[in-house]
Order: C-alpha cells, then structure tokens, then sequence
C-alpha cells in the first residue's frame, strides 16, 4: 500500500485469473474471460481505491482478512434490480400462487406463509412480493406472512433494512400501491411498517448449504447466472429439497431447472414460466361460501 500521491494500479492476467479463481471458490461467483471488460476495470479501481500497486499485493490481502475479501467483492457484485421489475412474474404470484395457497392453507392454524428471495439486492423483491401479497390477501393480517430476503451483499441489505427508495425506483409500481405501502420521507419514499415487518433480511452466501426451514416459494431471479453449471444445479436441488410439497421456485428470464434432473413441474402463467415441487395429487377441502376472500 502506498501514501497520497497517483497510482496506477496493475494486475497480470495470472493474477487476475487467481482472483478470480477465490471468487469461485468462496462465493460461487464465476467471473470467467467472457466477463472480462468489467472485470478487469473493478479490479484496478478497488486497488487504486485502496492504494495498492500490484495485483500480489491485492491477492495477500483477500486472502488474509475476511473484511477485505468482502470488500472487494462489493465492487464486483452486480445488483440491478428494482419494484415490480418483471411484472408477468409478480402476475403469476398473484392470480395463480397466492389463490392456491389461500386454498392449502385455508384451514390451518395459524395460516402462514413462508417465501424466500434469495439474493434479494437492495430490497426491491422482497418488498414486491410483500406488497403482492397484501393486495392479493384482502385480510393479509389473518395470516403469518414470512419473508426471508438473503443476499451475499451487506452494502445491499443496509439499503433493505432502511427501505427508503427514491421515486424512480418506485416507477414500476402503480401509484394506489405507492400511496398503500409507502410513505413520503423528504423527497423519498419509506416502507411502511405493515410492509416492512413481513420481511426479515440476513446476509447469506448461496454458495454454502445452509438449512432454513421449508419455504411455499422461492424468488432467485437473476442469481445464477453468475454461477458456474455445478453450483448453478446444486442450488436448484436444494431450492427442490427446501421447497413444500406443492411450493414453487421463480427464476429470471435467462435461467432454467432444465440441466439440474430435479422434479419440478414447468407451469406457464401468462408470459411467465415457474416451477411447481409436486404434491402428489393432495387435495384440498373447499373454502366455505363467502369467506373466498380471507
Ligand atoms: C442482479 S441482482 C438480482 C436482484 C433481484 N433478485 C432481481 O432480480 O431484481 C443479483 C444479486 O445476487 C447477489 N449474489 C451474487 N452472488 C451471490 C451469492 N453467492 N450468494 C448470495 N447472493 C449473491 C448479488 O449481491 C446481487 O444482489
């Protein structure tokens, strides 16, 4: 590391390659060539950011301290994300799972509802499907709505735990939603607390098996696609094993089930596709007259 004056920072291709080989290795992320025009630039900014000159100097420091390899990877996460960002998805939460789970759990006591957005980015998912819930659930209060949202990224789920959002973030929103569950804090707007306390954030790297319950669906929309084939089927095995009977996975546009050999059900909704754990067949007792709505 050296003092105030410019630096140029400089990394070898072998020494970017190794970096991006611990990349791989703890978090599962897989910076291969092809994403090398972005690489390569966030590399040398963070080192130039943390006055280092040489790319061994960046490599001993990742490797020794845990604080800096979580900083350097904030630099290199990509976390586009914002409300209601695929709309046919948040449709297909809506008209076709909601109504089924209304229908499973109608009789249960307490009714409860458990989803997981994994990597959720700076709160925008967990937040839509909050919201989704409680326009969709006419007494949302009468259930036990539970939202994990984990992500990798602390700088991310600052961002979440705070939930105050620009107005541009809010554009994919209908404005009876805006005024509903946000209100005005200066020029943004915050979550408001019948939304905020369905969601709960932790940090999680999905890299790791970590055992959290089951869940009636999982959000991983725009995850994988950063991870290698094998960590990409292994994850989807687990999403299948921590899913209930009958629960659903979402995933982005650019991801599939298809190479993982696990059981899921393809179920097209509209313009979205999503996937269904079987049930075997259960069925359900039918929701009394007039109470449809609960
Ligand atoms: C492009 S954003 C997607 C956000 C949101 N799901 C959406 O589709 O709008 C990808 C997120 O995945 C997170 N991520 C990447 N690798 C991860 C890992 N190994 N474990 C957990 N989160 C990870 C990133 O920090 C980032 O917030």
């Amino acid at each position: 590391m050296i003092g105030k004056q410019e630096i140029t920072a400089n990394a070898t291709d072998h020494e970017l390659s190794e970096m991006r080989a611990l990349i791989e290795e703890r978090s599962g992320i897989l910076l291969d060539q092809s994403r090398d025009r972005f690489f390569r630039p966030r590399v040398l900014e963070h080192m130039e950011a943390r006055r280092l000159v040489h790319g061994a100097e960046l490599l001993r420091l990742i490797r020794g301290s845990n604080v800096e390899y979580d900083r350097f990877l904030e630099r290199l996460l990509t976390q586009e994300t914002s409300f209601n960002r695929y709309p046919s998805m948040f449709q297909a939460l809506e008209k076709r799972v909601l109504p089924e789970m209304r229908m499973k759990k109608f009789w249960e006591s307490p009714r409860s509802l458990r989803i997981w957005s994994a990597g959720c980015s700076s709160g925008e998912e967990p937040y839509t499907i909050a919201l989704t819930v409680a326009d969709a659930f006419e007494f949302a209060e009468a259930w036990n709505v539970h939202i994990l949202a984990t992500d990798i990224s602390r700088q991310a789920l600052d961002v979440c735990e705070r939930g105050l959002y620009p107005a541009r973030e809010l554009a994919g929103l209908t404005p009876k939603q805006r005024d509903a569950y946000f209100a005005m804090e200066g020029d943004r707007f915050k979550v408001k607390p019948k939304i905020k306390q369905m969601v709960t954030f932790a940090p999680l790297n999905l890299a790791n098996a970590v055992y959290m319950g089951k869940f009636d669906v999982i959000f991983c929309m725009n995850v994988m696609i950063y991870f290698s084939d094998e960590r990409r089927t292994q994850l989807i095995q687990r999403f299948f094993e921590y899913l209930e009977p009958g629960g659903y996975l979402f995933l982005g546009h650019a991801e599939s089930v298809a190479k993982a050999g696990v059981g899921f059900e393809p179920i097209v909704v509209g313009d979205s596709l999503i996937y269904r754990k079987p049930d075997g067949g259960a069925s359900h007792k039918p929701i009394p007259a007039g109470k449809e709505r609960l």
